[in-house]
Parts: C-alpha cells; sequence; structure tokens
C-alpha cells in the first residue's frame, strides 16, 4: 500500500469511500457525508491524500493549509482495512505533509458522540482544544457538536 497525493479524476473513488467509511456516523447523522460537487469544490482549496492498495482506494484523508496551520479532515479507510494501522499511517503522512509546506500546526474537528477518537487522535499526540457548533443546516438524530483537536508539528 502506497500513499500518495491523489488526482481530481478520482474524485468519484473518494466519495464513495467516504460515505461507505462515515456510515459509522448513520446513528446521529441523516444521509451521506459528501458529495461529488463537495469533493470537488475541496480540490480547488486543498489536496486529498489516499492509500493505494494495488490501484484500488483503501484510505483518504483532505488537507488543506491555512497559513502557518494545515487542517486535517475526512481521514477514511475503508471499512474491510481498518485497525491495521492505516489511518495512523495516513495521519503521519499528512503531518509530514503540512511540515513540507512549513505549518507549524495541525488542526482537526472530531463530533462529540465519536467517543473512541479522542483516545486514537490523543495517542498520537493531539489535545483537545475548543468546541465549534455542528452547521444549522445539518439535521442530526442527536444533539452534537464539534470537538476541535491540534498537534504542534
Ligand atoms: C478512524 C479511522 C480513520 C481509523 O483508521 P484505522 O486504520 O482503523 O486506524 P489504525 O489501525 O491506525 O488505529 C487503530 C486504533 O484506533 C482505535 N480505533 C480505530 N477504530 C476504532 C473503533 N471503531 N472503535 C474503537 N477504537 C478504534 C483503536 O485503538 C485501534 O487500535 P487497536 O486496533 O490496536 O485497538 C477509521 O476507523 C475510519 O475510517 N473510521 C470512519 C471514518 C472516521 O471516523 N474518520 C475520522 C473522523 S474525524
Amino acid at each position: 500500500m502506497r500513499i500518495r497525493v491523489a488526482e481530481a479524476s478520482e474524485a468519484e473513488g473518494i466519495v464513495r469511500l467516504i460515505n461507505a467509511a462515515f456510515l459509522v456516523e448513520k446513528y446521529f447523522i441523516e444521509g451521506d457525508r459528501i458529495d461529488l460537487d463537495q469533493v470537488r469544490s475541496l480540490f480547488q482549496k486543498g489536496e486529498f491524500l489516499v492509500a493505494d492498495d494495488g490501484g484500488a482506494l483503501a484510505g483518504c484523508v483532505y488537507l488543506e493549509q491555512r497559513g502557518e496551520r494545515a487542517y486535517m479532515g475526512l481521514l477514511s479507510i475503508d471499512p474491510s482495512r481498518q485497525r491495521a494501522g492505516w489511518g495512523s499511517q495516513m495521519i503521519t503522512a499528512s503531518e509530514r505533509w503540512a511540515r513540507e509546506r512549513g505549518c507549524r500546526f495541525m488542526d482537526l474537528r472530531i463530533v462529540n458522540l465519536r467517543e473512541e477518537l479522542p483516545a486514537f487522535y490523543g495517542r498520537l499526540g493531539y489535545v483537545e482544544d475548543g468546541m465549534d457548533p455542528f452547521p444549522a443546516d445539518t439535521p442530526t438524530k442527536l444533539p452534537c457538536h464539534f470537538v476541535k483537536m491540534s498537534k504542534a508539528l
């Protein structure tokens, strides 16, 4: 498996992968996590890294530089390949991507209902540093908010 920068032509596969991985959030959020238009517009603002498993898309992560900070979002590992170290390796590759651009911090957000995620990111050096409200136009089945996490690179 190889981690590399995605081509815009891979947008459809990235949509399928993200929506499959984020099925885990179905218990509190309706519908797909993302659609093709949203992924195409993210390609205008940042880059996706993908984990390429002999031509199959095994994982992806969205990265955006924001001055001296970088934002990491939509980390998704194909459900059949989870818990094999790929998520952690994608994070390591994302941090390298950010350092190469001169960024000093990496930021991410998790939904507070995902109780397993703070420990996952915490083991990799991320600490909680605030909260954001959930977008008012996104209907949810349970009340929720974002927890912000960051790491100095
Ligand atoms: C979160 C995610 C990216 C982790 O990727 P991964 O390749 O499974 O992670 P790794 O194999 O590197 O690390 C696994 C460790 O994370 C923790 N972990 C991962 N998924 C977990 C889960 N569903 N429940 C509890 N712990 C979990 C465990 O501690 C695990 O270690 P272990 O297998 O030794 O117990 C992946 O599960 C995923 O795509 N989830 C759906 C999308 C998502 O939630 N993205 C992050 C949103 S901010």
